[in-house]
């Protein structure tokens, strides 16, 4: 082949705007690119019903006091319904009030900013406003204490073991998060493998 044939085969070479264009271009198709990915991501997620593991979504939400469960739970001992004393007795579980906070912090803690914020809820005589972190609709109706105590009886365990079912290893957790979805679909699927009422009103008002 003689030089100077097919010359329009051979490719210009692109100049300065045409690179420029192509830099633009490719910037823009990579912004939208990801947009559709972030989008995607939160439609699944939602769907799933679960915060986004990304951009620390699912880390739970901050509280007024950082409440660490692990150093009470796996260094001090304590069991879950210690805190949480009436999960074996009734609906909700409940959160305890700052006077059981105090039996231990009147004395333990004094280096501690956080203790310190504590014991000015107490001497205020205020409760703290710990942020939920599983809520279910009002128009569910929801009783620990059934779930409690079938479980217990029925794997021959500790109420404390049952939690984790729905709540995760919260022993381990530095903040509190949700890691089950615990939609209809949950609920409805447990029920019908442990032969429990799927009757709507069991779980509706
Ligand atoms: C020393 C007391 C204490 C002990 C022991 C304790 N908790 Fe808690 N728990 C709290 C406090 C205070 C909160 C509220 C602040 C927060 O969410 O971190 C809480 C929050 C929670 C929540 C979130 C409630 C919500 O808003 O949805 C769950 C679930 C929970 N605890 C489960 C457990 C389980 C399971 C154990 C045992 C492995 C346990 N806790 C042991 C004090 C305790
Ligand atoms: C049975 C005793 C006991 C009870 C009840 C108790 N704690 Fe504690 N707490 C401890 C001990 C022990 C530590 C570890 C202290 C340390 O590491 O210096 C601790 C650590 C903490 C810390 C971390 C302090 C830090 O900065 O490292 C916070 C915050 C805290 N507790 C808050 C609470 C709250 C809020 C309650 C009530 C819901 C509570 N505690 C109930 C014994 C208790
Ligand atoms: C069958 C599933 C299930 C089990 C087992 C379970 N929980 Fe829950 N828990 C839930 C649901 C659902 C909610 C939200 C309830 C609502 O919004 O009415 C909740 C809410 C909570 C809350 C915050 C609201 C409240 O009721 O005070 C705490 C604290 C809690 N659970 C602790 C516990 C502890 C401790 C255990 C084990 C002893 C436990 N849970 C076992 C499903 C469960
Ligand atoms: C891990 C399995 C499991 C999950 C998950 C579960 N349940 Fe249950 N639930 C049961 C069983 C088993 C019973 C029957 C208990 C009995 O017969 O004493 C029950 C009973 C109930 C009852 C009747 C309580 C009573 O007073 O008799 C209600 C209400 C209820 N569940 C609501 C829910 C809702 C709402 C959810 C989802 C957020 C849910 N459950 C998730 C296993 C489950
Ligand atoms: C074992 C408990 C349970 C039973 C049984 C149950 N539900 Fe639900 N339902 C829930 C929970 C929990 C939610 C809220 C979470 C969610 O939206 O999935 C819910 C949500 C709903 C919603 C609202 C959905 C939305 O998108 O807001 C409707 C409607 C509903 N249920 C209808 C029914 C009907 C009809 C029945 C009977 C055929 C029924 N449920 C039986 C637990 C139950």
């Amino acid at each position: 082949m003689l030089p100077g044939d097919f010359p329009s085969i051979i490719p210009t070479k692109p100049d300065r705007k045409d690179m420029v264009r192509f830099g633009i271009l490719g910037i823009t198709g990579l912004a939208g690119l990801a947009l559709v990915v972030i989008m995607l991501l939160f439609v699944i997620s939602a769907w799933l019903g679960r915060p986004l593991s990304m951009f620390g979504y699912d880390e739970g939400p901050d509280q007024p006091i950082v409440f660490p469960h692990t150093k009470h739970v796996q260094d001090v001992g304590l069991d879950c319904t210690f805190c949480h004393r009436n999960v074996t007795k009734g609906a909700s579980a409940t959160v305890p009030s700052v006077g059981l906070c105090m039996t231990c912090h009147t004395v333990v803690g004094d280096e501690s900013a956080e203790i310190e914020k504590l014991r000015d809820y107490h001497a205020q005589g205020e409760p703290i406003d710990w942020v939920r972190v599983h809520r279910l609709p009002d128009h569910v109706r929801f009783n620990h204490q059934a779930h409690i105590q079938y479980f217990s009886e029925q794997n021959n365990i500790l109420p404390a073991a049952v939690c984790a079912t729905c709540h995760g290893d919260v022993g381990n957790m530095k903040k509190v998060r949700q890691v089950e979805p615990l939609k209809m679909g949950n609920c409805v699927d447990c029920h019908r493998d442990n032969s429990a009422s799927t009757d709507c009103s069991t779980c509706h008002y």
